[in-house]
Parts: C-alpha cells; sequence; structure tokens
C-alpha cells in the first residue's frame, strides 16, 4: 500500500467530552457501542450542523481538498449514493453540474441529482446511467461497498468485485481527462487492476481521509487524467 497522502492524521477525532452510553435491558452490547460512537463523533456532528446527510460526505471534502477532484466537473456519477452525502458535496462545489446517482438502497430526493434505485451489477445499470446523464462523464465516484458478511476474505472480494465493475465502466465511458475515485480495501487496488488504471490515467494514487475511521479497511484510489 502507498504512503497515506494525508500523513496519518485523523484530524478532528478530539475525544474531549466523551459521552458514555448506559447500557439498556434491550438494547445489545454491539448497538450500544455504536450508538456511544455516533455520539462522540465529531464528523456525525458536523454533518448534522451543515446539512450533510452522511459523515461520509467529509471524506470526499477531504479527498477534494487534497487531489481537486471536484474542480470544474460539470457530469458526474456518484456509484452507491445512499444516503447522498457525496452528492450533495458535488452540487454544493459545483452548483450546475450533472449528477446520477445509483444505489440498492431507496434515496430521499436531492436537488439536481437523478437517483436510480438499481444494482450497478445489473447489465442494465451502466446504459442507463449514462443515458441519463445525457453525456459522457468527467467524474465517476464509487462508495461502493459490499454488505459485509464478517468473512474477511468473501467481503474483501465481494467488495474488490465492485470496484473491478467500476474501473471497466470508468475505464470506457469517461471523458478524456476526467477522474476516478472508488473505495478499496487496505493492501489497496489489486495488482492488475492497478496496471489497467496507471496505463489508462496520468496519475493513480491510495488515500485515507482523515475522516475515514481508523480501524475500517478502507481506502481511495484516486485516478486522474483520463488518456484519450
Ligand atoms: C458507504 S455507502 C455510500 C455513502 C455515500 N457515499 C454517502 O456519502 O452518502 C455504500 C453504498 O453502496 C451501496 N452499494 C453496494 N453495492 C451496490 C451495488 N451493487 N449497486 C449499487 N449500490 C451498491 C450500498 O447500498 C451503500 O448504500
Amino acid at each position: 500500500m502507498a504512503d497515506n497522502l494525508f500523513g496519518g492524521k485523523n484530524s478532528g477525532r478530539s475525544l474531549a467530552g466523551r459521552q458514555k452510553v448506559k447500557t439498556a435491558k434491550r438494547r445489545s452490547m454491539q448497538s450500544t457501542r455504536w450508538l456511544e460512537r455516533q455520539l462522540n463523533d465529531p464528523y456525525v456532528r458536523r454533518a448534522h450542523s451543515e446539512g450533510y446527510r452522511s459523515r461520509a460526505a467529509y471524506k470526499l471534502v477531504e479527498l477534494d481538498e487534497k487531489f481537486h477532484i471536484l474542480r470544474g466537473k460539470k457530469s458526474v456519477l456518484d456509484l452507491g449514493v445512499a444516503p447522498g452525502g457525496w452528492a450533495q458535496v458535488v452540487r454544493r462545489q459545483n452548483p450546475k453540474a450533472s449528477v446520477v446517482g445509483i444505489d440498492l438502497l431507496p434515496v430521499e430526493p436531492l436537488e439536481g441529482v437523478i437517483l436510480f434505485e438499481m444494482d450497478f451489477m445489473d447489465d442494465a445499470a451502466p446504459g442507463r446511467l449514462i443515458e441519463a446523464l445525457g453525456d459522457a462523464p468527467d467524474l465517476i465516484l464509487s462508495d461502493m461497498a459490499a454488505n459485509t458478511v464478517g468473512h474477511k476474505q468473501t467481503d474483501h472480494l465481494r467488495t474488490m468485485g465492485l470496484v473491478e465493475a467500476a474501473v471497466d465502466f470508468a475505464v470506457n465511458v469517461l471523458k478524456p481527462g476526467g477522474d476516478f475515485v472508488a473505495k478499496v480495501f487496505a493492501g489497496g487496488t489489486d495488482p492488475a487492476l492497478l496496471s489497467i488504471l496507471k496505463s489508462s490515467f496520468t496519475t493513480v494514487k491510495h488515500a485515507k481521509p482523515p475522516a475515514s475511521r481508523k480501524g475500517s479497511v478502507e481506502w481511495y484510489v484516486i485516478a486522474q487524467g483520463k488518456k484519450g
């Protein structure tokens, strides 16, 4: 795995004033821990106060601060859009951008965003997305993650299957000069996929933004400057 370009700092993770949650009779230890983490997570609080639907929004904000992914983008596809945090970030940065999102889950309507409740792996999905966008995308974002089953290798393979499909799609449909960002697992992008990205884009980097939880295995691959 490449060095984290954010320098491994986890800004915004102050534990000052940490809240404890009492275990209620009917609440499992697991959900108590989840609740405690939510209550004490500065990104969750920030998302509430700034009107973002997910704390995940800040991962894109931070990736954009580092790599200027959103600068000048007009046609954006958001794969794994639910609940809509990344799409909100795209629209706030570029209010005129056309954004089309797809997710297995339903998403509350978002102004300026066309939403598909559909499996990206469905053969019809790529065509539907391009048709709705009405143009070739200049940015494809994928925050898709397969539902974990708790078996490390299976989870890794399932998410890598989604990344593989997203890379294939991006390489085929992105405008020259366009960018691609996708969630991958620790260990980075697998070598075959990395070589496809390196031959199709001017630069390919990996990063873990500070908003990505330290304990999580997620990283992001950022491929910029699609070759013509
Ligand atoms: C981490 S969430 C995305 C969060 C989003 N970026 C945000 O900021 O709100 C990952 C999403 O990927 C979706 N997903 C997983 N597999 C998918 C598939 N095959 N097709 C479409 N969406 C998928 C999940 O349903 C989930 O909502």
